[in-house]
């Protein structure tokens, strides 16, 4: 058997050409721009397998159109961009690498709620715009703690445990909603469990970190944002479809809440004609929750990994649909 065929859809640079040539016959693009659905169709012809990043959509569409692809290694924990149902009743395996980011979200996470809390973006923007007057003065800028405060977090997987366990340090009450009851990390975290109407309506801080799913797909609405505190801040580090954008940009300029952290958008990426971006009592990032050295090197080598166990016909260890090894079940080939 000749090299598996891959194509790699953007530069992967915490590589080089000898780590991925070895083993597979590559075609590597270089743009770090989305491919579109029709030059995926092309780029896709006569491959194997492909490495890509969230912002390749590889629709039913696009997998229809393949023919001999086994394989599609995302390099990203969340698999929104994948139709992995599709991709599943064609023998594609689909795999992610959701643990390689999670200390590098979470900590986003805490920089900011820290962001909101002590106004940070404001300050920094004062002193360069030649706005800082009056030198010092006991009710300017004034943030407030997180001491003391009731964080609620929806989703307790990876990301969301991570930042429980952070926010420990941080002398605050936790509590969390989540589809099943974590009676362990209950214990372990000192975190407790609440409905999502009650997190929302007792929370200081609201953070999300749930996966994109059909049920978390607008589970934070208009009902929902009115249940928060006029006092209290949303922080959404998973997916932008899980809020319904236009009512949070409905409560947040009527002050229905104090404000919220985004690092992700319903489409993506926003521009600063965005509604959000008019706001005042908003913090925006461009989707860099896991954009530290550490977490996309780690990506990288988990999605090869990924790739190439599929390929050796082992069970890698971040198999998304593994129904699919009943459709197509793996066989134990040796790679260089
Ligand atoms: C992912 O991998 O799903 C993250 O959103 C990347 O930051």
């Amino acid at each position: 058997m000749g090299k598996p065929r891959i194509l790699v859809t953007h530069p992967l640079v915490f590589l080089t050409d000898e780590d991925l040539t070895r083993r597979f016959d590559i075609r590597q693009l270089d743009s770090e721009l989305p491919i579109g659905g029709e030059q995926l169709k092309h780029e896709l012809a006569g491959k194997d397998g492909a490495v890509c990043f969230l912002i390749d959509r590889f629709s039913a569409d696009v997998l229809q159109a393949t023919n001999d692809l086994k394989v599609i290694s995302s390099v990203s924990a969340g698999l929104d961009h994948i139709d992995l149902a599709e991709a599943t009743a064609r023998g594609i395996y689909v795999t992610n690498t959701p643990t390689a980011l999670t200390n590098s979200v979470a900590e986003f996470a805490i920089a900011i709620m820290l962001a909101l809390s002590r106004r940070i973006t404001e300050a920094d923007a004062i002193v360069r715009s030649g706005q800082w007057k009056g030198g010092w003065g006991l009710t300017y800028m004034l943030g407030s703690e997180l001491k003391g405060k009731s964080v609620g977090i929806i989703g307790l997987g990876r990301i969301g445990t991570a930042v429980a366990k952070k926010l420990g340090a941080f002398d605050v009450s936790l509590s969390y909603c989540s589809r099943t009851r974590k009676i362990e990390a209950e214990q372990s975290l000192g975190i407790r469990y609440l409905s999502l109407d009650d997190l929302l309506s007792i929370s200081d801080y609201v953070i999300i970190c749930v996966s994109l799913s059909d049920q978390t797909r607008g589970m934070i609405g208009e009902r929902e944002l009115l249940l928060m505190r006029e006092s209290a801040y949303l922080v959404n580090v998973s997916r932008g479809q899980v809020i319904d954008e236009a009512s949070l940009v409905k409560v947040l300029r009527e002050k229905k809440i104090a404000g919220a952290a985004l690092d992700v958008f319903e489409k993506e990426p926003i521009g600063n004609d965005h509604p959000l971006a008019q706001l005042k009592n908003v913090f925006l990032s461009p989707h860099i929750g896991s954009a530290t050295k550490e977490a996309r090197r780690a990506m990288v080598l988990d999605a090869i990994e990924n790739l190439t166990a599929i390929f050796e016909g082992i069970e890698a260890p971040n198999i998304a649909n593994p129904e699919v090894m009943k459709r197509r079940p793996l066989k134990v080939v040796k790679m260089l």
